[in-house]
């Protein structure tokens, strides 16, 4: 696809992945809008954008663990914004941001759910209206072969917490809503796809997590670019990449009961109507 005069929304694109697939999509002349919550780091970015000669992009600092500062973050793209082609989820933290303890949102909701799952559904819904008039569009979910199935009975972990497992449950709650709502979208112009993009990149999360990287943001870069500009990808909605590759996510993604729970129960957190 060609990315030119295309606008673009990547959420977490101040560090990491999400920078340097911001940065290579503003030097393919798209209309970039870069998040996260520091401003002195989205400075940085966009004057290294400038410089290297690409299109100067748009900041929006919101914290992702507050569902109101979710709301706002999306009523402002929508108000600025006349078309957007391209909705990337891709802001989040890992097994060990923040300590080893569990954490709740500005909700009360378990940490990783909230910001690596419950933010971008929210935002993917209200921003819907916009992707569905700029169609042919795409949304794309970063999630990760950390995959954890939801236990309906204690969705935020009050027992039994630990990192990995709630970031492996955020990050199949993703993929389990990116099948749903490709379901929901059949026919409307606009795909949703989700993907593990590479493993432990050199980042920060990676780097929290006392882990030693074994990719770079180069590769699981190239893979997130695979899904939002491939020609190949025209059309395809629901899946699941391993990097360049489709594959099979955990088995709960393909159970249709589950997914029908999480979303009931993911409309009731955020305050979205039941459909
Ligand atoms: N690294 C890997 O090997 C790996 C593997 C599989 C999947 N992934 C996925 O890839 C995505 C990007 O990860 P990364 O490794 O590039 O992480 P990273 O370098 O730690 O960057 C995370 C980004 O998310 C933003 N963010 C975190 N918490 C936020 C919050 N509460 N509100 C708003 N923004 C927030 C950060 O913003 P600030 O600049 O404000 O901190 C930053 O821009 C994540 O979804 C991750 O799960 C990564």
């Amino acid at each position: 696809m060609n990315m030119a005069g295309k606008t673009v929304l990547i959420t977490g694109s101040t560090d990491g992945v999400g920078r340097y697939v911001a940065t290579q999509l503003a030097m393919s002349g798209a209309n970039v809008l870069i998040h996260g919550r520091d401003t002195a780091r989205a400075e940085t970015l966009s004057d290294e954008i400038k410089r290297a000669g690409g299109r100067a992009p748009a900041f929006y600092q919101a914290d992702l663990s507050s569902l109101a500062s979710v709301r706002k973050f999306a009523d402002t793209v929508l108000a600025d914004h006349g078309r957007l082609e391209v909705f990337v989820s891709n802001a989040g933290i890992g097994s060990q941001n923040g300590g080893p303890g569990r954490q709740t949102s500005a909700d009360g909701y378990e940490l990783r759910f909230a910001v690596n799952y419950l933010a971008g559904f929210l935002l993917a819904y209200r921003l819907l209206p916009l992707l569905k008039a700029s169609a042919p569009s795409r949304i794309v979910n970063v999630a990760s072969l950390g995959q954890h199935p939801i236990d309906f009975d204690d969705v935020m972990i009050t027992k039994n917490y630990g990192g990995s497992r709630a970031y492996a449950q955020s990050k199949l709650s993703q993929i389990m809503f990116t099948v749903d709502l490709a379901e929901e979208l059949r026919g409307s112009g606009v795909t949703v796809n989700s993907l593990h993009p590479a493993t432990y990149m050199n980042t920060t999360m990676v780097r929290a997590g006392g882990i030693t990287p074994m990719s770079t943001v180069e590769q699981g870069g190239a893979a997130i670019l695979h899904l939002v500009t491939g020609d190949d990808m025209v059309g395809k909605s629901g899946l699941f990449f391993n990097g360049l590759n489709e594959a099979k996510p955990n088995p709960q993604a393909s159970d249709a009961a589950a997914r029908r729970r999480l979303r009931a129960l993911s409309l009731e957190l955020t305050g979205l109507p039941a459909t």
